[in-house]
Formats: C-alpha cells, sequence, structure tokens
C-alpha cells in the first residue's frame, strides 16, 4: 500500500495535536509527516495523497504559515493529486466564517486539478455561513475544539473509516 503524506504546521497547537490524532488511528507506518512550515515542492510532489490540517485565523483566512507554500501550490499541475482537508474552526466565536480554511484550499487545489476526498455533512454543527461547504457539504473534515471537542475523537475515526472506503488510505 502507498503512503499518504500529512502537512500540517509543528508549531501549530491544536491542529498538531489532532495531526497526530490522524496518524495514530491511520497507522504510524502508513504515514510520512510534514511541517507544513518547512514544506518544498519536491516532497509535495512525491505524494499521490496527501492530508492537510489547516486551521482558520483572522476572520476566514488560513493561518500564516501556509502564505508560502500557496503561492508555490500555484505553480504546480496537481491533477494526479488526491487531497483530505481537515480543519479547526470555532463556530461560535466565528459563526460567518465557520472553518473557512478548508475552503479556501479545498478550492486552491481544485482549480489545479486535484481532487479532493473526504466531504463530510454539515449537520451537527451550529453556524451562519461557512467558506468551507462546497455543493452543500464541508469539503474536509470540520472539527471544533472550542465548543465540541468531545465529538473530535468520533469524527475523526469516522472520517478515516470513510477515506478508507473512498480508496484514498
Ligand atoms: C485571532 C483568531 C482568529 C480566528 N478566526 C477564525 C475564523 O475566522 N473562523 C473559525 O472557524 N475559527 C477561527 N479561529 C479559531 C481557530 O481556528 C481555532 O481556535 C483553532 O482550533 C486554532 O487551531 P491552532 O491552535 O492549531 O491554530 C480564530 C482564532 C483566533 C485566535
Amino acid at each position: 500500500m502507498k503512503k499518504v503524506a500529512l502537512f500540517y504546521s509543528f508549531n501549530s497547537n491544536k491542529t498538531a495535536r489532532l495531526g497526530e490524532k490522524i496518524v495514530n488511528t491511520i497507522g504510524k507506518d502508513l504515514v510520512d509527516i510534514f511541517d507544513a512550515e518547512q514544506v518544498t515542492v519536491e516532497q509535495f510532489m512525491k505524494y499521490e495523497h496527501i492530508i492537510v490540517g489547516v486551521s482558520t485565523w483572522f476572520d476566514g483566512e488560513l493561518p500564516i504559515y501556509w502564505d508560502e507554500f500557496v503561492p508555490a501550490i500555484k505553480g504546480i499541475d496537481l491533477k494526479d493529486k488526491q487531497f483530505a482537508i481537515y480543519g479547526l474552526g470555532d463556530q461560535k466565536g466565528y459563526p460567518e466564517n465557520f472553518n473557512d480554511g478548508v475552503g479556501i484550499f479545498a478550492n486552491l487545489v481544485i482549480e489545479r486539478g486535484a481532487k479532493v476526498v473526504g466531504f463530510t455533512d454539515v449537520q451537527g454543527y451550529d453556524f451562519e455561513k461557512s467558506a468551507a461547504i462546497i455543493d452543500g457539504r464541508f469539503a474536509g473534515l470540520c472539527l471544533d475544539q472550542e465548543n465540541q471537542s468531545k465529538l473530535t475523537d468520533g469524527r475523526i475515526n469516522t472520517w478515516i473509516e470513510q477515506l478508507k472506503k473512498e480508496g484514498f488510505i
């Protein structure tokens, strides 16, 4: 079985913790892990199946550490790649931008030909608006440690099972 790559910021707080949880759920030997703050395009291009962890900051923006990488992605063709995106947000604190980063990242790679897998239902959340929604569903797994941390483990387990069924893992 081919390994998947997982990119998240090693300096982040909750995104990193949940990244580790995702690795343990998939199995350490099946995942290569990279620091999103240090990543090179070469590392990125080696993998067909890529998981990224993105929290949302600044009222609907990606964290600063993706800022260097995003322009680099803009120059490359991603048509043979599949992405699964997990995001962190706060639906009570930022109800009009809940987990927008998931949608920002999804659109970025879709525009370059990639396929995004692991879409999830919006039921079970309480927010007003989210750029993470594409065609009526979240374009990834939206997590909320501020308000729904008790649901996180179950959501991750269900999502990993879904990714297996979708042939991503
Ligand atoms: C300054 C600031 C801005 C934020 N903006 C948003 C936002 O627009 N949408 C959202 O869903 N969450 C927002 N959040 C919540 C974070 O995404 C959430 O706390 C997340 O768990 C942080 O993960 P991290 O510690 O790994 O970066 C914001 C948090 C802070 C501190």
